[in-house]
């Protein structure tokens, strides 16, 4: 008797020249491939492909790659105006006195759902790669670099299928990660050293890397004076542990839970000369023992990530703020700082209470010592065509120095 070996991966079935084919499903998301694909080439009308779409049917596309891109415009084009017409019929609830009410969540979740239904449609226009992450298409770029980076190197196992849209990102997180981000910070304490972090797909990005300044200004408790060692939860691309480094405390232990993360820290650190004070932890929150300094800086969104890419923003329940409060007193040496950095947009818009977050405070047996904040200076905050703009005007980043209470 045979037993039915379960898949390796997801794969993907269509139907072509007459014969059943499948091949590899690739999709950050997790998301199962659509049940329904059609072939789609250049000859398809951009209406019969936004209706295909909208229906759920995948397009595999057998045309010029460039025209798929333009194909997308156009979905895109059409997804828009119809979230305008969306928009003007429901509108956002009226906050005169831009103080956040509970009512202020509600372009929050209507925009998140928009977007979700946007990247559903968008997500309809599939790509093959063979097995070496080529594409045969005309006019095709090279992938190859960008697959591997979020891949890994090509395993010989076949044909492979993604979004036109995924693959489009992957390609901007390989030049993100070629390029670097400048972190004017990290130039500053070491002028004639290398200032730049580069981002891996899938590892949150400090571009909007304000807070990072506040890291590298906020008085450093004098208990390090003792013993000079500090942790950083949450490392994403080892910057905040960069920048301790680069302040001078010996050691420093950065953990984080995404393999991805520690990968890309690790690489990171090694650019900036840093490595050999920093040890990286595949760890849930802490590691053990007790630290002069402990950092944080946990997803600013209480809201359920979509994908595992959204998992550095968005923080369903608070989980990992709530953790942090709460686990950190246990992890301070006598004397020692816990600094916490966190952006009140949840609060502007009614996700999170200022008071909710000062009782987790309170509850964790901590007191603040101190509050050093900054306002974003990203250009979505200046967008008066945002729909959260209000939100993202009012919004200040604060680095919380936290103490054990007397
Ligand atoms: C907002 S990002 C901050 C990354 C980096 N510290 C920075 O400031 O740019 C939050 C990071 O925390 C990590 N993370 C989420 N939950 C965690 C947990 N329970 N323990 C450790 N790290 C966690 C995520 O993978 C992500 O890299």
């Amino acid at each position: 008797m045979t037993t039915a070996q379960p898949e390796r991966f997801a794969t993907i079935h269509w139907e072509e020249g007459g014969e059943p084919r499948s091949a590899r499903w690739r999709c950050e998301r997790g998301t199962a491939p659509s049940a329904r694909v059609v072939l789609a080439d250049d000859t398809m009308p951009a209406d019969v492909a936004y209706r295909l779409a909208c229906e759920g049917t995948a397009l595999l596309w057998r045309g010029d790659f460039q025209n798929a891109r333009m194909l997308l415009q156009s979905l895109a084009r059409r997804l828009d105006k119809t979230g305008e017409r969306k928009a003007k019929k429901k509108p956002a609830a009226p906050s005169a006195s831009g103080m956040p009410t509970p009512q202020v969540a509600l372009p929050f979740h209507q925009q998140r759902h928009l977007q979700a239904q946007r990247a559903r449609v968008l997500s309809m226009v599939l790509i093959e790669l063979d097995a070496q992450y080529e594409i045969a298409l005309r006019r095709a770029p090279e992938v190859q670099a960008p697959c591997t980076d979020a891949w890994g190197a090509p395993q010989g196992d076949g044909a492979q299928v993604v979004s036109l849209r995924e693959l489009q990102a992957l390609v901007g997180a390989h030049e993100w990660r070629k390029k670097g981000v400048e972190i004017p910070a990290l130039a500053k304490l070491a002028p004639k050293g290398y200032d730049r972090i580069h981002p891996h797909y899938g590892v949150f990005s400090p571009v909007r890397g304000e807070y990072v300044d506040l890291i590298a200004q906020a008085p450093l408790p004098t208990a390090l004076a003792k013993k000079s060692l500090a942790y950083d939860i949450g490392t994403g691309t080892g910057v905040i542990a960069a920048v301790l480094a680069r302040r001078g405390i010996q050691k420093i232990v950065a953990t984080d839970t995404d393999p991805r993360a520690l990968i890309c820290a690790r690489e990171n650190l090694e650019r900036l000369g840093v490595d050999q004070k920093v040890e990286l932890a595949q760890t849930d929150l802490f590691p053990e023992g007790k630290a002069a300094l402990v950092v944080c800086n946990p997803p600013w969104v209480p809201a359920k990530p979509s994908a595992p890419v959204e998992r550095a923003v968005y923080d369903e329940g608070s989980r990992m703020l709530r953790g942090f409060l709460a686990g950190v007193s246990a992890h301070l040496a006598p004397g020692g700082e816990a600094w916490l950095i966190l952006s009140d947009f949840a609060e502007h818009l009614g996700l999170r209470s200022r008071e909710e977050l000062l009782s987790w405070i309170a509850e964790a047996g901590l007191q603040v010592v101190g509050k050093n904040q900054i306002r974003p200076r990203h250009a979505k905050a200046q967008d008066s065509a945002n729909p959260l703009h209000q939100a993202r005007a009012a919004e200040m980043t604060t680095l919380w120095r936290l103490q054990v209470g007397w």
